[in-house]
């Protein structure tokens, strides 16, 4: 029997959905526009691609998208002057700063300029420690993501072994955090983990944010296991590229008893959820009810 198939395209279409009628309400409701300003410096063509996806979803779910793009060798000065004006913005309920920032700046240091409150990233020094203390913060878009499915999938989660392979502060950290948060019996694994097969088997939950193209093999998993895959690796075929995840999709298909694919499953979740915290972040900051199932 193959896996079930967690389509992250319809998932994410009906988060979209619900964040559109939460923004519907506050507009006819309260006369409140959720504002979203996305900066991009430089001309990295994957990050320009990606803010021009986050600027069409914004406006499609009826929020106010502020975009501002910059010269590759606009100054860290520059760039945080216009955090700051951003801070101050009251139309401006959510900033990100697409990552990565050129070399000349310290990109932890134009991160914590951020407004805790508006960082919609939740990669700010409080809201990651908001979040490892298991408090209200703006939580990570992408582990919210896989997060949401999770719980669409799964319910509750207590008791069950969850494996996060990879540590990097955007996934793998935020994503122990989360699910330990839920009651799982959590380990993170990574690259230098011994007898990394062995670990990966005692997973009920498998969240893999490696990296690494198809590294985790199908007798790695165990049966029955929920496997997400946040992976986008992309690989030559032929004469093109294909986008695969960390995990060796057609193996672990054999195996689990569900899977997300690469494209298609928690790639469209990052975005949908960025909406999500916006929502949250003006709904926060004018002391109103958040919205439902768009939270942890
Ligand atoms: N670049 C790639 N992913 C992300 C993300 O989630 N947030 C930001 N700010 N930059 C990114």
């Amino acid at each position: 029997m193959t896996a079930q198939i967690l389509d992250g395209k319809a998932f994410s279409a009906r988060i979209r959905d619900r964040v559109a009628a939460h923004v519907a309400r506050l507009r006819s409701e309260h006369d409140l526009v959720p504002g979203l300003a996305v900066v991009l410096v430089g001309e990295d063509p994957a990050s320009q691609v990606y803010v021009r996806s986050k600027h069409r979803q914004t406006v499609e779910a009826g929020m106010a998208s502020f975009e501002h793009r910059l010269p590759d060798d606009t100054t860290e000065a520059d760039l945080l002057n216009l955090v700051h004006q951003l801070n101050n913005d009251p139309q401006v309920h959510g900033i990100l700063v697409q990552l990565p920032l050129p070399v000349h700046m310290n990109a932890s240091a134009v991160i914590d300029a951020i407004s805790p409150d508006k960082d919609v990233d939740g990669f700010h020094v409080s809201n990651v420690g908001l979040l490892g203390t298991g408090q209200n913060s703006m939580v990570p878009c992408t582990p919210l993501g896989c997060l949401l499915m999770l719980r669409e999938h799964l319910g509750d989660m207590s008791g069950l072994n969850a494996v996060v392979l990879g540590r990097s502060n955007i996934v793998g950290k935020p994503m122990a955090q989360l699910l330990l948060n839920e009651n799982c019996t959590v380990t993170i694994a990574h690259s230098r983990t011994r007898d990394l097969p062995e670990v990966l088997r005692r997973a009920d939950i498998l969240v893999a944010a490696v990296g690494r193209p198809r590294m985790v093999q199908g007798d790695w998993i165990k049966p029955g296991a929920t496997v997400i895959d946040v992976g986008i690796n992309r690989i030559p075929e032929g004469e093109k590229t294909r986008l695969v995840g960390d995990v060796d999709f057609d193996a672990a298909n054999e195996v689990a008893g569900a899977i997300t694919p690469v494209p298609g499953g928690v790639g469209p979740m990052t975005i949908a959820c960025l909406l999500a915290n916006t929502v949250t972040a003006c709904c926060r900051t004018n002391g109103l009810p958040l919205p439902e199932g768009l939270t942890v």
